[in-house]
């Protein structure tokens, strides 16, 4: 019989924000392929009888090419087994899953998405930001600070009045805030960087598009961070007593 894979989210990086689908499709397992996930979603793999394999690919020193991902998934749904796909936050948001299903569809294998809670909306979130408020820009728009093919339209994002989340975009922020900034976009735009949200090691560094190149060099902030770019940083900053996390 042919087995099925489930391509999960994993939420922000802590464990008690995987859904009640994800905990239980991890739980019934044969194998499980995951990502470098950060925080402390590892440890509930870890409880499981499901083969564990790390597919986790960083930059420059790539340890699965997607295609072996792809093979993998097919060769181990072919077997007979469940096979669980982890990624973090949520598979479709900048996390290859698309991919992952049309290949699965082309091979005829049976899939499900499960959803996880984004880092594109939870980490500003935790850091007091809520990517959308009522008296502020009535739009968001999510953007990869890996965009090499040159297909951002730098002069509608900077005209357009939207909360501008980036991810992976920290190796790239000179270029995207001097982008907004030659294009049009006001130079004291309020700017936070959200790094290693969710965890004891989370900071947030607040400034403007004209100074948080600065700011960010100065702190050594290092992946993973969330860039948002927008009038709802302030809010952050009026909020008289912070949220409290245990
Ligand atoms: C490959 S993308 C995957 C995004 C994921 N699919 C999601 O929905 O959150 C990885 C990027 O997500 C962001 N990210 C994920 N978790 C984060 C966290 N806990 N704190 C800060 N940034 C995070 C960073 O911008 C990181 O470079």
């Amino acid at each position: 019989m042919v087995g099925k894979v489930f391509i999960v989210g994993a939420g922000p990086g802590k464990k008690d924000l995987l859904t009640i689908r994800a905990n239980s499709v991890i739980e019934e397992a044969d194998v499980i392929l995951y990502d470098d996930l950060i925080g402390d979603v590892v440890e509930v793999l870890k409880k499981t009888k499901a083969k564990l394999i790390n597919v986790g690919k960083r930059k420059g020193t790539h340890k699965f090419e997607q295609e072996e991902i792809n093979k993998m998934l097919v060769e181990f749904a072919k077997s007979g087994k469940k096979v669980v796909r982890l990624k973090g936050g949520d598979p479709f948001v900048f996390g290859r899953g698309g991919e992952e299903i049309e290949f699965l569809a082309k091979e005829g294998i049976d899939f499900e998405y499960v959803p996880g809670v984004s880092s594109a909306i939870a980490v500003p979130g935790v850091a007091g930001i809520p990517i959308t408020h009522r008296n502020y820009d009535p739009a968001v728009v999510f953007i990869t600070g890996h965009e090499s093919r040159g297909r951002l339209n730098w002069e509608a994002l900077a005209k357009f009045n939207a909360t501008i989340v980036i991810l992976m975009g920290l190796s790239n922020i000179e270029k995207i805030c001097s982008n907004l900034i030659e294009h049009g976009k006001d130079p004291k735009t309020p700017v936070a960087v959200v790094e290693k949200g969710f965890s004891s090691e989370q900071r947030v560094i607040e400034g403007e598009l004209r100074d948080i190149v600065e700011k960010v060099r100065e702190a050594k902030i290092s992946p993973p961070a969330v860039i948002v770019i927008g009038n709802v940083v302030k809010i952050r900053r009026g909020l008289s007593k912070p949220e409290k996390r245990d």
